[in-house]
Order: C-alpha cells, then sequence, then structure tokens
C-alpha cells in the first residue's frame, strides 16, 4: 500500500494502483463510472472484519462474563448490514421503529435485539414487544409504567435495562458527550433517580429487570471514562444486591469508541481498550464482592466508520482574495453537508485524498467544499492537496461509513446518495442512489378537509 493510504483511516482493501485508488480491487473511476458520484463505497470484508473483531474482543476481555456487542444501528443500517451483523454474532441496539423495521426486514433475531430511546413512543414499545426483543432499555419514569403497562396488555414478561447517568463527562465534542450530568438521557446515579428508578421497576410484574445501562458518548479516545462509568453502575448493582439480596445479571456499557479520521487520531484496538475495562470492572467487583455480571457493549462507528469512503466529482476550483490579500483556494465537489453533516454539526475532520491519479504538482492549501447554498458547507477546512486538481478529477474522504449516510438529508432537494458494496473486484448498490421522483414523490394533492369540529371562519 503506498504511503498516502493511512490504513488506520483507510479500509482494508484501499490501495492506489497506478496512481488510481481502488478500493475492493474496483478503481474510484470504474466506480463513478458505473454508479456515479457522490457515492458512499462500502468495503464489505473490512465492514464484516471489524464487527467480528469486536464481538471476539468482547469475548476475549470478558470470558464467561461476556454478555452481547450490540451493533448501533444508528451509525448505518440496511437490511443488508443486519444480515451482516448477525452472521458476524453480534445483536443489533436499534433506537426508532424504523431501525427496528430494518431489524424486522432483515429477520433479524428478536432475542438479540435491544430497543433504545429516550422518546420511545407507544407504538414503538407495543412493535418491540410483538416482535419480541430481547431487551428495552428504559430511560424515564414514564416508560417504566408505560412498558409495564403494555406488556402486561401483551401478557408478556419484559426484559428490561434502565439506562442510568453515571456522570461522566467523556472527553468529545459536547453535543456527542451523553453521561455528565446536564443530558437528557438516562437516570442519574448522583441525585438518586437510579435507584428511584430501580424501586419503580420493581413494582410491575410485566417487568424483569435485569441489569443497568450507560452511554457515555461517542468518539471517545481513553478508557478512563469508560472505566469511571463501569465502576459507578457496580456501585448501584452492589447497593441493590445490598438492598435486595439478589444480583443483577447485566451491564451494557453502550458504546462510544473512537476511530482514525485524520493521521495522529491513535485508537486504541479493540481488544486493548476491552481488557483495560475488564481489568476495571473484575476490580471494581472485587472491591464489593459481587459476581462479575455479564459485560454488553454498543459498538457503531467503530464497526462501520472505517469500512465506508465517499467519492466526490470535483466541479469547479475558485481563488478567492481575503482581506488581508491571501488567497484561498476552493474546490467542489458534487456532495456536501447533505451528504456528510458532521464537519458543520461537530467540527469533523476528515482526510481526503485525490483518486484518480497520483499528482507530483506542487501541494496548495485547499478547502474542499460542497454544493449546498451555505458558507458552512465545508468538507475539509483546510488540507494540502495538489494544486492541478482540476473540474472531472475524483476525490474520496475515508471514514465516512458512521454517521454519513444514516444523517444524510435532502438538502437542497439533493438525491441522497447510493452505498456501494465492494469486495474482489465485484460491486453492487446496497442502498441505491435517490432520485427525484422519490422526493416528489412525497407530494402530494389532497382536497382540503375539515379537521376537527371548529366551523369555518
Ligand atoms: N449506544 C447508544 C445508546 C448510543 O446512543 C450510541 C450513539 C451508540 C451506542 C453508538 O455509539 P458509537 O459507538 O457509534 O460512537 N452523530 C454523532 C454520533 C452520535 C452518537 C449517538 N449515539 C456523530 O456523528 O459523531
Amino acid at each position: 500500500m503506498s504511503q498516502d493510504l493511512n490504513p488506520v483511516i483507510w479500509p482494508m482493501s484501499a490501495r492506489r494502483v497506478n496512481g488510481e485508488i481502488t478500493i475492493g480491487y474496483i478503481s474510484v473511476s470504474d466506480l463513478a463510472d458505473e454508479f456515479e458520484t457522490p457515492a458512499f463505497i462500502l468495503d464489505e470484508l473490512d465492514f464484516k472484519a471489524r464487527a467480528s473483531l469486536w464481538a471476539k474482543a468482547l469475548q476475549e476481555a470478558f470470558g464467561t462474563n461476556a454478555g452481547t456487542a450490540y451493533y448501533a444501528a444508528k451509525s448505518f443500517i440496511s437490511t443488508q448490514v443486519a444480515r451482516w451483523i448477525e452472521q458476524a454474532g453480534l445483536g443489533l441496539d436499534v433506537c426508532t421503529d424504523g431501525e427496528l423495521a430494518v431489524a424486522i426486514a432483515a429477520n433479524f433475531p428478536a432475542k438479540k435485539i435491544e430497543l433504545h430511546g429516550n422518546n420511545k413512543s407507544e407504538s414503538e414499545i407495543a412493535a418491540a414487544i410483538d416482535y419480541g426483543v430481547g431487551v428495552i432499555v428504559i430511560d424515564s419514569l414514564q416508560e417504566i409504567d408505560r412498558v409495564a403497562r403494555i406488556a402486561h396488555e401483551k401478557s408478556v414478561t419484559q426484559g428490561v435495562l434502565l439506562r442510568l447517568n453515571p456522570g461522566v463527562d467523556a472527553d468529545t465534542h459536547e453535543a456527542i458527550s451523553t453521561g455528565h450530568e446536564d443530558v437528557k438521557f438516562g437516570f442519574s446515579i448522583a441525585s438518586g433517580a437510579a435507584w428511584d428508578a430501580i424501586l419503580s421497576v420493581k413494582k410491575h410484574d410485566s417487568l424483569e429487570l435485569r441489569g443497568l445501562h450507560a452511554h457515555i458518548g461517542s468518539q471517545i479516545f481513553t478508557p478512563d471514562s469508560f472505566e469511571l462509568s463501569a465502576s459507578r453502575l457496580i456501585s448501584v448493582l452492589a447497593k441493590y444486591r445490598d438492598e435486595f439480596g439478589a444480583e443483577l445479571a447485566e451491564l451494557d456499557l453502550g458504546g462510544g469508541y473512537a476511530i482514525a479520521y485524520i493521521e495522529g487520531d491513535k485508537p486504541i484496538p479493540a481488544q486493548e481498550i476491552l481488557s483495560v475495562i475488564a481489568t476495571r470492572v473484575k476490580s471494581e467487583c472485587e472491591k464489593v464482592r459481587l459476581k462479575i455480571p455479564r459485560i454488553s457493549i454498543e459498538p457503531g462507528r467503530v464497526i462501520v466508520g472505517p469500512s465506508m469512503v465517499t467519492i466526490y466529482r470535483v466541479g469547479t476550483t475558485k481563488e478567492v482574495t481575503l482581506e488581508d490579500g491571501s488567497t484561498r483556494w476552493y474546490v467542489s465537489v458534487d456532495g456536501g453537508m447533505s451528504d456528510n453533516i458532521r464537519p458543520a454539526l461537530y467540527e469533523a475532520q476528515y482526510s481526503i485524498s485525490l483518486a484518480n491519479r497520483s499528482s507530483s504538482a506542487p501541494l496548495r492549501k485547499s478547502r474542499v467544499v460542497g454544493k449546498h447554498c451555505e458558507t458552512g458547507d465545508i468538507i475539509i477546512r483546510d488540507v494540502q492537496l495538489p494544486s492541478d486538481i482540476t473540474p472531472g478529477d475524483l476525490l474520496a474522504v475515508p471514514a465516512t461509513g458512521a454517521y454519513g449516510r444514516s444523517m444524510a438529508s435532502n438538502y437542497n432537494h439533493m438525491a441522497r446518495p447510493p452505498v456501494i458494496c465492494v469486495l474482489n473486484g465485484r460491486a453492487r448498490s446496497i442502498i441505491r442512489r435517490e432520485t427525484h421522483r422519490d422526493l416528489l414523490a412525497l407530494e402530494i394533492e389532497e382536497e382540503p378537509r375539515q379537521i376537527g369540529k371548529g366551523e369555518a371562519k
């Protein structure tokens, strides 16, 4: 592999062959010719390898105490992906009826599904119970009553976890840090809300409290926040044992493990970070003489993030003179904030490479932007790119698999890009490109009709 495709950032099969990037042994030019741009290219082997790696790492770190590695569907889901996840032995974390619908369409084993969400609707809860999901992770007092009532009506005893807020301020962007006190998620341990929730769940015969859950945020590089979260949850498990003389069997530590987007990002490998967390879990359990619970995790980004690359075609370049007389070189591509909102939303940084050829032209500081009608439609704020990049060239942005296509929008009525799965020289869409027809299909012409009892004035 040539130097410019750092294997920590790019999918396994990414190579530069005769100057051109290939993924799954297919050149980006061929992919662009066949599927057009922008497009998400998914390296199938890479995805499967990461899914298996995390499932195996959980087993290795926790041995007989390993629970389930639930893939976080929100990072990216399709029926094909759900089937790969099942084949790799993982469970599935869904947090809306939409994600559940994909799981159902893929025939995903119900017992290996976990339903999340801080505001699940009654119909979402009912759909999950009807399908027979293994566990519902409860997030509020109202929801305890709601799930209990719906389960009771259906004569089901529903397995539940309680989502706790461990009061851990993980080191990541504010918008994706979820375990400190001022968030909408979970029951705070510090304030006593967690204990109140436990007491409330225990009042309901239709709920079986299996254990506790916490998810402290996303794109977290170091194990310390996970360890602190685990230790606080274990203290609640110990209190439960002391109070009720029985132990809760499950502890779900959530997802949030970081990946590399740019040079210098150094994520800790799965085996390593999970074994550090396992050591802490064991020592905390020993301290309070608790049997080690079954430990589950919910990785999303680490599985699908690095497996996809977005390819764009350059449409225009422009030199802009700034107030201080300096210039900025803008390179505009055919996608932007509709296929990758993360730079605008979280100041996320990405890498980018000229993909259809190599160039020995001098580098030029460039800003890569999309085609949306907003100044903030920036894909890469500052990057050194060959100065001869020109309309028609292809640019590739790696590590776009997580929260890329899943957060894509139709802003400016852009059709959302396809996800193209590549493997050993063969390619296929697993999500096709949207068309204008798809967008227009939502519009209908209805006759106005009387709503409610109000009289027309
Ligand atoms: N479990 C729960 C309960 C979650 O809320 C999440 C992510 C995960 C697991 C998976 O986290 P991961 O392993 O993928 O970091 N849109 C943001 C990320 C939001 C994450 C929301 N919850 C981004 O693009 O960075």
